[in-house]
């Protein structure tokens, strides 16, 4: 027997999350270009009464991939139906999903680098050629049967672009790679979502919670939340500058956004002292595994220009040896010694 499953709405972000997300295109800051080429893929797809083409988006975590789904369903007035590709372990899995689509629908599949190549197989004729091929009992009595799909859009999503085997990767129409936002644009969300929390904040209090969000939405607006909180107590109507610079430092935010895995992986390349250090060796060291280091970790301190990394690993740059020593706390005992 088969295992037929639903496709349920699996959200890794919680309810409030959910009350803040962007619902319209006003609302969704930044990613510019994304933005501009989506609209217009979009505009023209309506205008041909067709479906999207399938979307493929990648970046770290909390930049907006799932966010920029909602609205691709939203803007084609779409249903999107939310999955995540641990949870279609079976051929089976796939194809109740796949034939429980109406025409039009989406079909959001979250960390889609996880799909394994079995099942990877039967999504390419069902993102080609919107077929679905399903192999009948075994060795030489098997038989294939071929179902039609309705013409559905695919969108897939993950952080880890380097891990999408080339012919998934190539069967997508559109391929986008989410930034860290700027500044601004942080303050802009913390200032949108305040309004959405019933709570007031000044300019200069959104621009320094925006600098110390490592770039992401996700934590600008979890450390609004957390303001909020010591405004809240003191009972402040407004989030106002010195407020956040208290909470921010109360939390143990530092002033560059790092956390503590930032800092106790910064402090291990800064104690190998410009020995290149190895990604297996940080992540042991760390008690993380690979994967968050690359794709949690990293990308924000590359980005930023903290970390470089080398044929033979990972070296600090002077900007983070610059860093640490304008934070006292944080100095390595080497530094104490030069
Ligand atoms: N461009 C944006 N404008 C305004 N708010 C945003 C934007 N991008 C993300 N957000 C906010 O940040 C939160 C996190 O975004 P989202 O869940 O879309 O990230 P994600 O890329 O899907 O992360 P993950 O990789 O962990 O699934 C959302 O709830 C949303 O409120
Ligand atoms: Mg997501």
């Amino acid at each position: 027997m088969e295992r037929i499953v639903e496709v349920e709405k699996i959200s890794f972000d919680n309810e409030e999350e959910n009350t803040l997300r962007p619902t319209s295109w006003d609302e969704y800051i930044g990613q510019k270009q994304i933005k501009k080429n989506l609209q217009v893929f979009i505009q023209a797809a309506k205008k041909r009464e067709e479906s999207l083409d399938h979307v493929l988006f990648f970046g770290p975590p909390g930049l907006g991939k799932t966010t920029l789904a909602n609205l691709i369903s939203t803007e084609m007035n779409a249903n999107i139906k939310t999955t995540a590709a641990p949870m279609i372990e079976k051929s089976g899995d796939l194809a109740a999903i796949l034939t429980n689509l109406d025409e039009g629908d989406i079909l959001f599949i979250d960390e889609i680098h996880r799909l394994s190549p079995a099942i990877e197989e039967i999504l390419y004729p069902a993102m080609e050629d919107f077929r679905l091929d399903i192999i009948i009992g075994s060795g030489p009595a098997a038989q294939t049967i071929k179902l039609d799909l309705p013409r559905f859009t695919l969108i897939g999503a993950t952080t880890r672009a380097g891990m999408i085997s080339a012919p998934l990767r190539d069967r997508f129409g559109m391929h986008f790679r989410l930034n860290f936002y700027s500044h601004d644009e942080l303050a802009q969300i913390i200032s949108i979502a305040s309004v959405k929390l019933n709570c007031k904040s000044n300019k200069e209090a959104c621009l320094e919670t925006s600098k110390r969000s490592r770039g992401t939405p996700r934590i600008a607006l979890r450390l609004l939340k957390r303001i909020r909180d010591y405004a809240e107590v003191e009972d402040e109507s407004e989030i106002v500058l010195h407020r956040t610079m208290y909470a921010l430092d109360e939390l143990g935010v530092d002033n560059h956004g790092f956390d503590e895995l930032d800092k106790r992986f910064l402090e291990l390349l800064i104690e190998a002292k410009g020995k290149p250090m190895g990604l297996s060796t940080i992540a042991a060291t760390l008690s993380e595994d690979e994967g968050t280091v690359e794709d949690v970790i990293e990308p924000y301190l590359i980005a930023n220009g903290y970390i470089e990394k080398t044929a033979r690993g990972r070296v600090a740059t002077p900007k983070t040896y610059d860093h640490f020593r304008l934070t006292p706390l944080n100095k390595p005992s080497h530094f104490e010694q030069s």
